[in-house]
């Protein structure tokens, strides 16, 4: 007689593995998005007009699509030429998306900087270097820190969709285990705690270091 395990314990490792997985899409894409949402942010500070065109055409039209349809694009895109991981794929689509959105956090903390401070600077007669890098710059980072944080747990979220290219992640593993047990809501039940299990507590641990931050001045 066949029987189907259907206790979620009995799976566990396919849980975890998907939590393996989801976690390390969404750190290696955070890094990798910062990287891009740097170069983007500096782009738009190019005395070239094309530079800066160039940054902004980016940012709206990756901020403008889906990232499910981006991860395809990406997946069967680069599938044309060469046969690489669909979590590879997954990573750049992921990472690609996330300088977007990384550009525009770093943009808001600049801008956030109040304009009296940068008017202050200036009677001062600080050069716009000098005013970027003490006066601005360490203003703006208090504000993209804790944004960069949210980030990292965004995509946590976001990078839910790589199941749809195969990859391994958390989504992918709970439709094996509904497929598995025949039990069609529970599994589902299980990764949607787990994924708020890893964001709520990202989201003590960044406030805890947010407080921190606060305390130093
Ligand atoms: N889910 C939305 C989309 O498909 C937002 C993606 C958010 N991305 C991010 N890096 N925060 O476009």
């Amino acid at each position: 007689v066949n029987t189907v395990n259907t206790s979620m314990f009995h799976y566990w490792t396919y849980f975890a593995k998907g939590v393996e997985y989801t976690l390390l899409i969404s750190l290696v894409s955070t890094f990798f998005g910062v990287v891009l949402g740097v170069i983007l942010a500096l782009m738009r500070f190019s005395k070239q007009k094309w530079v800066r065109g160039l940054a902004i055409s980016y940012t709206e039209f990756i901020r403008g699509t889906p990232l499910m349809v981006q991860v395809m694009f990406v997946y069967f895109g680069i599938g044309v030429v060469i046969n690489i991981p669909a979590l590879i794929s997954g990573m750049i689509a992921v990472s690609l998306n996330s300088g977007a959105y990384v550009a525009e956090i770093i943009r808001g903390g600049i801008n956030s900087v109040a304009t009296g401070q940068t008017e202050a600077a200036e009677s001062l007669g600080l050069t716009k270097r000098d005013m970027m890098q003490y006066v601005v710059l360490p203003q703006a980072f208090r504000n993209i820190w804790p944004a960069l944080g949210n980030e990292f747990i965004s995509l946590i979220k976001e990078s839910s969709i790589v199941s749809i290219i195969g990859v391994t992640d958390l989504i992918y593993q709970l439709n094996i285990v509904r497929a598995d047990t025949y039990r069609g809501v529970i599994p589902i039940f299980v990764a949607m705690v787990l994924y708020f299990i890893m964001t709520f507590a990202l989201t003590r641990i960044l406030n805890h270091y947010e407080g921190k931050m606060k305390h130093a001045g």
